[in-house]
Parts: C-alpha cells; structure tokens; sequence
C-alpha cells in the first residue's frame, strides 16, 4: 500500500463523523503452539483531528499491542478498527511508529537519509522532494545542522528527534509513539515532551502517544484512555488538555495524578468508589 497522498485527507466515515482513528470493541490475541495470550479485551475509543490522546496503563496492558495493531501489524480477533471510516488491515504510511530504542534508525544512512527513506521506499516523493521535505522537518526538531552526521554521533534525544523527524515527514493520518522517550534521563526526557508539544502547536498533527508515567500522560495528552492491567481493558477516559509542563507539581496536577492512579489500581477514592 504506497498511496500515501490519496490515504492522507479520506473524507467516508463510518459512525462518528468526527473520528479519525476508530478503535471499535479490539480483543488482541498471541497465539503459540501452547498458549493463548489475550493482550486487551474489547478496547474501544476515538481520536479526533490534532487529538493528543495518550494510553496509560501498567507494563503488560497491551498498550503495544493496540499500537501494533492500529499500525496494522496484526489483526484483532474481535471488533475492529477504522482509519477515516476505512477497516485497517495493513500496514500503511498513513500510520507511522515511533519506537523507545534508541537504534530505530538505520547506522549506515546519514540522519538526512534516514528521514528520508521512508519517502523513497513508500514513493511518496521524488528524490529530490524528499531531501527537501527531510531537511525542513530536520529543521522543526532543531538537527538541520546534523543532517549529514550518522546516527552514532548523536545523543539519545537526538536519535529519538531524527525518528520524530522522520515520522512527521510521512504526514501520517496519526502518529503513533510507542514510550518514546521512556529511555532519556529524566532532563532530557521533559525538554522531549516540551518540544514535542510545542511542534504539536506549529504542525498540528494527531498523536497517539502510549506511556506508563502518569505525570508524562497528563502533560502530553489532551485526553487520557486508561487501560486496567493485563489483560487490558479501558477503564475510564480523562480530560486532561488543562495540564501542561508548567503545571506539574501544582495541587491540581497531584490531585489529577492521584486521581488516575486510584482509576489505574482499582482502589476506592474519596467520594466512593470511581470506575
Ligand atoms: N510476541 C508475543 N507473544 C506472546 N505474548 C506476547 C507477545 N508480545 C506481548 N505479549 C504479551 O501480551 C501482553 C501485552 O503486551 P504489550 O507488550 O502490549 O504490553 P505493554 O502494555 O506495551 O507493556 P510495557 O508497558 O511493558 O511495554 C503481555 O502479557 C505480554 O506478555
Ligand atoms: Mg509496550
């Protein structure tokens, strides 16, 4: 599936006509000769145009597997999932992954070709096209002075910049992000979330953004999907587009990240129980 441009604007939707991405009651299976492993339980939810949705929940929820199979990597065993009101069944470039390893992107490609070579490899521009549009989201993630280094020259937050690069590249319908900088150390990982935020302000793209930090959750996101643990299911849907980094450590901030703790570990909150 190469049809990057035609994928990119698809206007038929099945149901809610605002849904971009719809994940519709989604049971993830592994399957081995022994065993089955249900990964989640009959997920459902929705993202909408320039959503910052995050998918919190604890290690082992299936936060990617759904990522895997929104990517179109594997299919659901129950219900089903809808791009632009079309059923996903494949990978495609109008969903692009961005992974936590530092070692997503080929050594022996410079940054500028690693950014571009998902253009090339999908056709979706010409060489020449493609070095321009590389060179401009270099720019947006601040490495256009890196364009011609390889990846073992830069630091960790940088490689995860190049992959932001070159994700935001492809245009995707959504970005999906994978704990993206759960390996950074922790100066690092916040001067990500801002920055990460303020390309959200200029390029207004959709993010599905999966992490197990409640903190980084509510500063990344405008809303939460809580998953319960293994298998996982959705346990509640926060509003959290009044948090930002500044906000962190304030009173309101603490309440929110106690309250989604209580929501995530099943324990009773002040007001009876919430679930
Ligand atoms: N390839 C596989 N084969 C069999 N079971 C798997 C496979 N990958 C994951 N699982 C199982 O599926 C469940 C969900 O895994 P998944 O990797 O999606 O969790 P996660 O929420 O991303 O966890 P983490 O926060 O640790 O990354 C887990 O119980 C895991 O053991
Ligand atoms: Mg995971």
């Amino acid at each position: 599936m190469f049809a990057g441009a035609a994928s990119t604007h698809g206007a038929a939707v099945a149901g809610n006509p605002a849904a971009l991405l719809q994940v519709d009651g989604v049971s993830l299976e592994y399957r081995t000769p022994e065993r089955v492993v249900r990964a989640t339980h009959r997920v459902s939810f929705e993202l909408h145009e320039a959503d910052r949705f995050v998918l919190l929940g604890p290690s082992g929820c299936g936060k990617s597997t759904l990522l895997k199979a929104i990517g179109g990597f594997i299919a659901p065993v129950e219900g089903e999932i809808r791009l632009d009101g079309r059923a996903v069944t494949a990978p495609g470039p109008d969903r692009i992954v961005v992974f936590q390893e530092f070692d997503q992107l080929p050594p022996w490609k410079t940054v500028r070709q690693n950014v571009m070579f998902p253009l090339l490899a999908s056709r979706t521009l010409g060489r020449k096209e493609a070095a321009e549009r590389a060179l401009h989201y270099l720019d947006k993630v601040g490495l256009a002075p890196f364009a011609d280094v390889h990846p073992h020259q830069l630091s960790g937050g940088m490689k995860q910049r190049v992959a932001i690069a070159r994700a935001l590249a492809m245009q995707p319908r959504v970005l999906l992000m994978d704990e993206p900088f759960a390996a950074l150390d922790a100066l690092t990982r916040r001067k990500m979330q801002e920055e990460l935020l303020e390309l959200w302000s200029e390029v207004r793209f959709t993010l599905l953004f999966v992490t197990h930090s409640i903190e980084e959750a509510l500063v990344v996101g405008n809303r939460i999907a809580l998953l319960s643990p293994h298998p996982g299911r959705m346990r509640a849907e926060i509003n959290s587009h009044g948090f930002t980094l500044e906000s962190q450590g304030g009173a309101e901030f603490q309440a929110a990240a106690q309250r989604i703790h209580r929501l995530l570990f099943d324990e009773p909150v002040a007001q009876g129980v919430a679930r």
